[in-house]
């Protein structure tokens, strides 16, 4: 029975758990990673190892849930491919790897995360989610910024995995609670999210 149950995952991410940002980054903020490119290429390949290591503890954190797994495996998989591909375009560029800095939007968006094991895991879905949802925002405005060429076709393609990442985490979260449960958490959250975006400053990094 359970051989039958095919685990499909992405298949209908699109039609469901599409939801939007309450926050809408401004200009000034591209504005910035255009001026000082190097630099956000740093931050962007630390935020990717950081997506896959996120990846990774989740999975090891719930080794019973075998979608979550299955998902979690793909995930950090993927988020590393990004990291090489960041990495090679920063070694093209004369650059190097940086040093990993702190997030404070990340630190902050999770500190929403409530403990117990009545919300633990579906806080860690939606804030996941949510961060996703903000590179998704994100990548798109540099795709956006840049002119033609092999960094601009690389920055469309992310946009377009993160806002699939942004999906991938809501579907999970409908997968271990109810719907209606999920999506009035993800309403607090992306306000939450959005006081913090009102907060920090802007900086060549992606958060
Ligand atoms: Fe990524
Ligand atoms: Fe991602």
């Amino acid at each position: 029975m359970a051989r039958q149950q095919k685990i499909n995952y992405f298949t209908n991410l699109e039609k469901k758990s599409m939801f939007e940002l309450k926050y809408k980054t401004p200009f000034e903020w591209t504005k910035v990673v255009i001026e000082n490119f190097d630099e956000f290429l740093q931050d962007h390949a630390g935020a990717e190892k950081k997506a896959s290591g996120m990846a990774m503890g989740m999975l090891g954190h719930y080794p019973d849930k075998i979608k979550l797994v299955r998902a979690m495996t793909d995930l950090a998989i993927e988020e590393m491919i990004h990291f090489k591909q960041v990495v090679k375009l920063l070694n093209e560029r004369g650059e190097t790897l940086g040093r990993d800095k702190k997030d404070d939007y990340v630190k902050l968006i999770r500190t929403i995360i409530r403990q117990g094991k009545d919300h633990y895991l579906l806080d860690r879905l939606i804030v996941a989610g949510v961060i996703e949802a903000r590179g998704h925002e994100r990548f798109s405005l540099v795709a956006q910024a840049l002119s033609e060429g092999k960094e601009k076709e690389f920055y469309v393609a992310i946009a377009k995995s993160e806002e699939k990442h942004k999906n991938l985490f809501i579907e999970l979260a409908c997968e271990y609670y109810d719907e209606k449960r999920v999506m009035a958490r993800l309403d607090e959250v992306l306000t939450f999210e959005a006081e913090i975006c009102m907060k920090l400053p802007f900086t060549a990094a992606l958060h």
